[in-house]
């Protein structure tokens, strides 16, 4: 597997079902609009640039089953519903709306699937250039010490499974492993569904960086005492004032980040900004199934089998949202394809107008 997300031997896209990470490696086949609106929804794939990647094939896929003007705004529509917080979603299926509204309905599928293979595309080159700029950030901020390795501190999983490949945050520690810089990442273990212990730490340890896992309250302590050189996440929304919506426990790491004077930068395509939500609190917040939170979900070695244990007195109330909202003003960059800019109203402005990032 090189990439996260690839086109078959049958012509279908198809990827690793992620809820089986990293315990098994299963390839699911996306055959059709609802089989991607599934995989979507129960977090088989997850990750706001792999999300809009799949939701964009997902209304390729519908077209080809009928091309006409209803099953196009209904495919969108249903499709847009699987999960509410990462605009990449709403994004990808907007582009290729876009490009195939005016074609005859005969050639709308080709002109979605040609639309679906460019965004993918797109999506690694893009986060190629986002990795050398946020490297270039994280070396810069570890301390004139020497060779020691630089140490890392990432929340959630913005890697190569979240994207098409190479990942948003973790591109950067993609780079600085090509570029033989000695790197180390704390790993937020990111509770509930883990992905930090789970598709992370799988995903590190496949390329042969040394990591650490660590409970999510651990990292303010690893920041007061200097084991932590800067903070890179990667984000589901970013409103037009720079405020942050990512994995819930993100705003909690930018606080002790900035207690601690660490600095903190969000990895961010451009596919991941919403001019339309003036702030973070405009930005909806998914909330989930409180099961996610009174029960811990793991591989029992001996059943060879996923397994849920309850953590909590039976009939436990629990909420679940999954995401925060970091404000700007905590966020000492964002790092895109464009360059690097402020968290802030004009930074965004810049990027969005095409003009040169202020950094
Ligand atoms: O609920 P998830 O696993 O889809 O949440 C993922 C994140 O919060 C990531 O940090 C974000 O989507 C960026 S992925 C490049």
């Amino acid at each position: 597997m090189t990439r996260s997300l690839w086109i078959d031997a049958a012509g279908l896209p198809r990827t690793i079902d992620q809820t089986l990470l990293p315990f098994a490696t299963r390839e699911i086949s996306l055959d059709s609009r609802q089989a991607c609106a599934e995989a979507i929804r129960t977090m088989r794939v997850r990750g706001a640039p792999l999300i809009g990647a799949v939701g964009a094939y997902g209304l390729a896929l519908a077209l080809r089953a009928d091309p006409g003007d209803d099953a196009l705004e209904s495919a969108c529509a249903g499709l847009l519903a699987t999960r509410p917080t990462a605009v990449n979603l709403r994004w990808a299926l907007e582009r290729v709306r876009e490009r195939v509204a005016g074609l005859p309905p005969a050639q709308r599928a080709a002109a979605a699937w040609a639309e679906c293979a460019a965004i993918c595309d797109e999506d690694v080159a893009c986060n190629r250039v986002i990795g050398g700029h946020a490297a270039r950030l994280l070396l810069a901020a570890r301390e004139a010490d020497g060779e020691r390795a630089l140490n890392v501190l990432t929340h959630c999983n913005a890697g190569r499974i979240a994207t098409i490949d190479e990942g948003t945050a973790l591109a950067a520690v993609y780079r600085l492993q090509r570029d033989g810089v000695p790197v180390h990442v704390w790993v937020d273990e990111t509770r509930p569904r883990n992905q930090g212990a789970g598709l992370t730490a799988w995903e590190l340890a496949q390329r042969g960086i040394p990591h650490t896992v660590i409970a999510d309250n651990a990292g303010g302590l690893l920041m007061q005492r200097g084991q932590v050189d800067a903070v890179i996440v990667g984000c589901d929304r970013v409103a037009a004032n720079g405020d942050v919506a990512n994995k819930i426990g993100t705003y909690l790491k930018a606080l002790a980040a900035r207690d601690a004077d660490v600095p903190f930068f969000v990895a961010c395509p451009l596919a991941s900004i919403d001019p339309g939500a003036p702030h973070g609190d405009a930005i909806e917040i998914e909330y989930r199934d409180p099961r996610e939170i009174t029960h811990v979900q793991g591989f029992d070695d001996e059943a060879g089998a996923m397994r849920a244990l309850r953590i909590v007195p039976e009939g436990t109330v629990a909420l679940n949202p999954g995401f925060d909202i970091t404000p700007a003003r905590l966020v000492t960059a964002l790092v895109t394809e464009r360059g690097v800019v402020s968290a802030s109203r004009e930074g965004i402005a810049t990027l969005l107008a095409g003009t040169s990032p202020d950094r």
